[in-house]
C-alpha cells in the first residue's frame, strides 16, 4: 500500500521535537496547510513595515525560483497605510524564494554561482527582493498603457524575510486561474499560416485559447523590452517552452478565450549562461543578451530605458515617481552584492565600494539564511578578515564534498573494472585509493561545516 503524506503525523513529529527542548533548530523545508506564520513585511509601495499573520491554505507548487502557497491573511498590525493592498480575511499568493526540493536548490544555486559568483540573491538579499517587486509595479503600470488594464499583471504588495526557511519572500494577489486548455485542433496547417502572418481560411482556424495566449505573451515581451525590462522578458518568452505557466487565465473569464490572461511570475529561477542554453529559445536569447553586453542573464533591467519609457508618458507614472528613486537604490545594492565578473568587469580590480558591498551583503545573506545569529552578524560586519574566513570555511567544506564525490566515482570505476581498462603509463589510476578519499572527504566536509555552524550560531555551539 502506498504511504500517504500525512500533515497530522508531521505535526506530531514537530511537537515531539519541541518537547525535547533541543538546542539545534528544527529544519523546515516547506510548510503544510494550516500552518500559522507571522512576518514583518515591507510594503512595496510605502516602504513601511507591518506585522502580518497568515495561514497556509495550500502548497501550489514551485520550480527553481521558489515555493508558492495560497495563504489567508489573519491579522495585520500596522500603522495606517503601511500594508497597502493587504487586507485581513483575504486570500493571497505567497512566494518564498527557496525551492522545496534539494536537487532544484543545488542546481539553481550552482548555475547562479557560476554566473555571478555569489549566492542566489533573490533568496538572500532583501534589496534584490524589493527591487524585483518594484519593477513589477512599473511593469503593471506600463501594461495599463499598452493593454488597457493593470489586471494583466499580478499585483505584488510586500516583501519579507522568512527566518525559518532562510529566504526572502513576497506576497501578491491570488489569481483564481488555470494554465492551459488543451484544445483539439484539426487544422494545424492553418494555425501555422496564422502564426506566420500569411493568408488563411478564417473558417477553419481553431485553437482560440492557444492563439490568444501566444499573441498576449509576444506582445507582453515586446512591452517589457520597450521599458528596459529585458531580462524579465525571459519569463514570458514563448520559445523557451517553459514560460507558459507564468501566464494564467482567470477562471471567471472561461467563456471568452481572449480574456483574463495575467502574468504572475517575474522571478527567474535559473541564470542563463552563455554556454548552457536549456531550451530552443535560449540560443536566440543568449545572442540578444550578448548584443546588450549581458553575457550572463538573470533579471537585469536597464534603468535608463525605464526612465525614458516613464518620461514618454509622465502623467501615467506620476504616483509611482517616488518608487523610481527607491528602485535605483535597491538596484545599486542588488547589482553590487555579488562579484558578477561579466558585468562588473574591471571594477572588481579597483572599486573598494563594490567589495565593501559584496562583503556586507554576504553577511546579510548568512543572516537571512539563518546561518549566523545577531552576535555573529555584528562581529562579522566589524571584521572583513573574519567574514572572509567564514566564507573560506564553506569553500573548504565544499572541497571536501567534491573529494568525496571523486572518491565514489573512482570506487565505482574500480568495481566495474573501468580503471584496469583505461589504465596506462600515462594515466595511472590504479594508485588512486578511493576509500580513503571518501572517508577524508566526509571528514573535511562535515568538519568544516560543524566549525562554521558553531561559529555562526550559539544554539549550534550548545548542541555540539
Ligand atoms: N499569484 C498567483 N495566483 C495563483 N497561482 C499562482 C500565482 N503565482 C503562481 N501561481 C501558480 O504557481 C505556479 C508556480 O509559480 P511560479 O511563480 O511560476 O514559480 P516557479 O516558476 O518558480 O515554478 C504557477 O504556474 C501558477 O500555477
Ligand atoms: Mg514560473
Amino acid at each position: 500500500m502506498a504511504v500517504e503524506y500525512s500533515v497530522d503525523l508531521c505535526n506530531e513529529l514537530k511537537q515531539t521535537f519541541k518537547s525535547k527542548a533541543l538546542y539545534r533548530p528544527m529544519r523546515v523545508d516547506r510548510y503544510d496547510p494550516g500552518t500559522e506564520l507571522s512576518y514583518e513585511m515591507q510594503c512595496v509601495e510605502s516602504g513601511k513595515n507591518a506585522q502580518v499573520t497568515l495561514q497556509i491554505e495550500k502548497f501550489v507548487g514551485g520550480g527553481y525560483a521558489g515555493q508558492v502557497y495560497r495563504v489567508k491573511v489573519t491579522g495585520i498590525d500596522a500603522p495606517d497605510g503601511s500594508a497597502r493592498g493587504i487586507e485581513t480575511g483575504s486570500t493571497y499568493a505567497m512566494k518564498i524564494l527557496i525551492p522545496p526540493s534539494t536537487f532544484s536548490r543545488l542546481f539553481r544555486n550552482t548555475l547562479y554561482w557560476i554566473g555571478f559568483q555569489g549566492p542566489f540573491q533573490l533568496q538572500t538579499n532583501p534589496a534584490a527582493a524589493r527591487s524585483g517587486a518594484i519593477w513589477q509595479k512599473f511593469i503593471r503600470r506600463a501594461a495599463k498603457i499598452r493593454f488597457g488594464s493593470e489586471m494583466v499583471v499580478n499585483d505584488v504588495h510586500a516583501t519579507f524575510v522568512d527566518n525559518k526557511l532562510g529566504s526572502c519572500g513576497e506576497i501578491s494577489d491570488w489569481i483564481e486561474g488555470r494554465t492551459w486548455h488543451l484544445e483539439v485542433d484539426d487544422n494545424l496547417d492553418t494555425l501555422k499560416l496564422w502564426k506566420k502572418g500569411k493568408a488563411f481560411d478564417e473558417k477553419i482556424l481553431d485553437s482560440a485559447e492557444y492563439r490568444a495566449k501566444y499573441r498576449f505573451m509576444h506582445n507582453f515581451v515586446d512591452m517589457l523590452h520597450d521599458m528596459g525590462a529585458h531580462e524579465f522578458a525571459r519569463q514570458y518568452e514563448w520559445s523557451t517552452c517553459k514560460s507558459q505557466p507564468n501566464c494564467l487565465k482567470r477562471t471567471d473569464c472561461d467563456d471568452d478565450p481572449e480574456a483574463g490572461l495575467v502574468a504572475v511570475d517575474f522571478r527567474a529561477g535559473l541564470a542563463l549562461l552563455p554556454f548552457l542554453p536549456m531550451s530552443p529559445g535560449d540560443f536566440k536569447l543568449i545572442g540578444k543578451g550578448i548584443a546588450r553586453k549581458s553575457l550572463v542573464q538573470f533579471d537585469r533591467g536597464n534603468m535608463e530605458e525605464l526612465e525614458n519609457f516613464i518620461n514618454a508618458c509622465p502623467a501615467d507614472f506620476e504616483d509611482l515617481k517616488p518608487m523610481l528613486d527607491e528602485l535605483k537604490k535597491c538596484e545599486d545594492i542588488y547589482r553590487d552584492s555579488v562579484p558578477d565578473i561579466t558585468h562588473n568587469g574591471t571594477r572588481l580590480l579597483y572599486s573598494g565600494k563594490l567589495w565593501n558591498r559584496i562583503f556586507d551583503s554576504a553577511v546579510t545573506g548568512w543572516k537571512v539564511r539563518n546561518i549566523i545569529d545577531e552576535r555573529t552578524e555584528v562581529s562579522l560586519r566589524n571584521s572583513k578578515s573574519n567574514t572572509f574566513l567564514f566564507f573560506a570555511l564553506a569553500l573548504f567544506s565544499g572541497m571536501g564534498l567534491l573529494y568525496t564525490i571523486a572518491g565514489v566515482i573512482f570506487g565505482l570505476m574500480r568495481l566495474t573494472g573501468l580503471v584496469e581498462a583505461i589504465d596506462s603509463p600515462w594515466l595511472s589510476l590504479r594508485s588512486v585509493y578511493w576509500w580513503p578519499m571518501i572517508i577524508g572527504g566526509v571528514i573535511f566536509f562535515n568538519g568544516f561545516r560543524m566549525i562554521r555552524k558553531a561559529w555562526g550560531r550559539q544554539n549550534w555551539r550548545k548542541h555540539y
